[in-house]
């Protein structure tokens, strides 16, 4: 990046709204500065994409910089990536939007930046914005911050005002983990200490924040650490040539060096480092190159590469910060997608411990978690990954939840620890398998799982059908919501959090009863789609049957056989699905009852129809 210079390169981050006089600041050191790079990202990204070949060359065009990733997966579009240069440094700000609600896109600027200029309105002093823009800066690690006092011209250039401000916020910070706070008392609009001393402000003898910016020296993170590079491509032009391509995260690698796999252990001895340009000796943080080894080693896209005596720990459970991002509320025990590294899997958060009052910096107990907060959780993923802690190494520790549905980012997370509880759990292998269990019985274990409004006749549906298959000589099982709430699940009500554990608790009995070898038939409202897709998920195929139980809401008000439609109405129960509480009609269900107009019996025959068609029951 910026390669026609040979000068050192500082990122950071401006946190601030409009009103604090960002956009000024932003301008006035871009203008001053005299040499713009704006766009500089774009045409960068063009020219890695011109390197693009195809048929039997090693393929470049995968080597772009790291941030085409970030962009994929639609976070950085509310950041503005501006550069320009001095005739000391080269420079990237990161310019986004400061809203409260644009949090986010605040922490996507300051996951890559070297220091964060916090701007304050001298006449408002720290405010509670500037605070949580500090939380979040040190939880991104970033290391160094400008607490830049704007518009001192407008409160008469008073000292007493700006030592005032700067005691408030060391105060607080002091509670934060930065190696430095740098307070410069500027005028965006007339120019103060931005690039130029000030005439007005005799007080104050530091340095302007242009050669604070210029000066401050920078110890990179990454190159301390030690060699990780996560692969993002397996490069197998020909069957002469195997190499593994990604971008060094940290540390270097150097050819003749011992490498080996986080995830499996296997090791070799690096043979060549292979780049556009031609072969390095070494290869460093943030560079793109292709690894090509001296063995045959089973490596795969997402494998993280280390040094044999240094490995990253490998886990599938572990403790992490996260700053949620999406204006759906953060629920335990929904799947969403993590992708650290070049990895993508499947996780759920098992638990917030707590929530972050940035405020006060209190624990809070929390069971769900809305835009702009942040809490400490317990992660699970479907297979193990390869991490360090975010604060030895944030390329590594760092983490995106993304929506299944919408793709969108949900979260970013650091991760603080693995969990090794379950890592010393195995499964245990039975003789006695399902297979075995099903064989005795005859049948084919299945689930047939129920979903729709309360009152919608799913329980006496199954009911017929359960009745029919038993006296069939079949081994069923039934579970009904009214029923497993009692016990079970008498700890959970009807909130979004509780219905999702509620079913994934569910989903898991299921799938001990199908292990079992029964058929089990669930009728529960189940509302959500993505939990239904998730026991689906944790089943083999054809053995999970969602069957949708249409009935129109005015029909289940007028059947209303518990008077609940009639309490809801009243307002005397709360989040009642079909009034203040969703139902999320299934996408593609097995199968689909249009229940208007017939009774159990008859919709208990097409159920019987299908289970007859897939030959799981006569
Ligand atoms: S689910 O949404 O978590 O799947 P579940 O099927 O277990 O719900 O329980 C639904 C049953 O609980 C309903 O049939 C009804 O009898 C009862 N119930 C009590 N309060 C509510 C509510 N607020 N919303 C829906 N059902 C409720």
């Amino acid at each position: 990046m910026l390669a026609d210079q040979n000068k050192s390169f500082l990122r950071f981050l401006t946190c601030g709204s409009v009103d604090d006089g960002k956009s000024t600041l932003i301008g006035r050191l871009l203008f001053e500065s005299q040499r713009i790079y704006e766009d500089q990202l774009v045409t960068l990204e063009s020219d890695s994409r011109r390197f693009g070949t195809t048929g039997d060359e090693i393929d470049y065009a995968l080597l772009v910089d790291g941030l085409d990733d970030e962009r994929q997966q639609g976070i950085t579009i509310d950041v503005a990536y501006r550069f320009f240069t001095t005739s000391v440094r080269a420079f990237m700000v990161a310019d986004t939007p400061g809203h409260e609600q644009y949090t986010r896109n605040m922490a996507t600027g300051a996951s890559n930046s070297d220091v964060a200029i916090l701007l304050i309105d001298a006449r408002k002093g720290v405010l509670p914005q500037t605070k949580r823009h500090a939380v979040i800066c040190s939880l991104l690690g970033i290391r160094h911050i400008v607490l830049a006092v704007n518009k001192i011209d407008l409160v008469g250039y008073d000292r007493a005002i700006f030592d005032q401000i700067v005691a408030d916020f060391s105060s607080f910070a002091s509670q934060l983990s930065f190696a430095s706070i740098m307070p410069i008392p500027i005028s965006a609009r007339y120019g103060d200490n931005v690039v130029t001393p000030s005439d007005n402000i005799s007080w104050y003898q530091g340095v302007t924040l242009l050669r604070y910016l210029e000066t401050i020296d920078i110890k990179s993170h990454h190159e301390a650490a030690p060699f990780r590079m996560a692969v993002q491509w397996v490069n197998r032009p020909n069957l002469d040539f195997r190499g593994y391509s990604g971008t060094v995260a940290s540390g270097a690698v150097t050819v003749g060096d011992k490498i080996a796999v986080a995830e499996s252990g296997r090791a070799s001895t690096v043979k060549s480092l292979v780049t556009f340009d031609g072969n390095l000796d070494q290869a460093r943080a943030g560079e793109a190159v292709t690894i090509t080894l001296t063995d045959e080693v089973d490596i795969a896209r997402g494998d993280v590469l280390c040094p044999p005596d240094d490995r990253p720990s490998v886990a599938d459970q572990f403790s992490a910060h996260l700053l949620w991002m999406s204006e759906d509320a953060l629920l335990p025990g929904r799947q969403y997608l993590l992708r650290v590294g070049m990895r993508l899997v499947p996780a759920t958060i098992t638990s917030i411990k707590h929530k972050l009052d940035i405020e006060r910096f209190e624990h809070l107990a929390a069971t769900q978690l809305s835009m702009n907060e942040i809490a400490v959780c317990n992660l699970s993923t479907a297979s193990p990954i390869a991490f360090d802690a975010y604060k030895d190494n944030p390329e590594t520790g760092g983490f995106i939840l993304i929506d299944r549905f919408t793709n969108a980012t949900v979260a970013v997370g650091m991760i603080d620890f693995a969990l090794r509880r379950a890592t010393n759990i195995h499964q245990q292998h039975t003789t006695v398998d399902q297979e075995a269990r099903a064989r005795i019985k005859s049948q084919k274990p299945c689930v047939l799982w129920f979903t729709g409004l309360s009152g919608s006749g799913k329980s006496s549906i199954s009911d017929v059908v359960e009745k029919r298959l038993h006296a069939r000589g079949y081994h069923t099982y039934g579970l009904d919501g009214d029923n497993v709430r009692h016990g079970l699940n008498r700890d959970l009500g009807f909130t979004d959090a509780d219905r999702v554990e509620n079913v994934r608790r569910i989903g898991e009995v299921s799938r001990l009863f199908v292990d079992a070898g029964l058929i089990v038939l669930c009728s529960f409202i189940s509302p959500f789609e993505a939990e239904r897709r998730m026991i689906r998920e944790r089943m083999k195929e054809d053995e999970f049957i969602e069957i949708f139980v249409d009935t129109p809401i005015e029909e289940c008000m007028r059947r209303d056989p518990k008077g609940l439609y009639a309490k809801a109405q009243r307002g005397e129960i709360k989040n009642f699905t079909g009034f203040d509480s969703p139902y999320e009609t299934p996408s593609a269900p097995e199968l689909h009852l249009r229940t208007t107009g017939k009774s159990a019996e008859e919709l208990a025959d097409e159920v019987l129809g299908y289970l007859r068609m897939k030959s799981i029951a006569i």
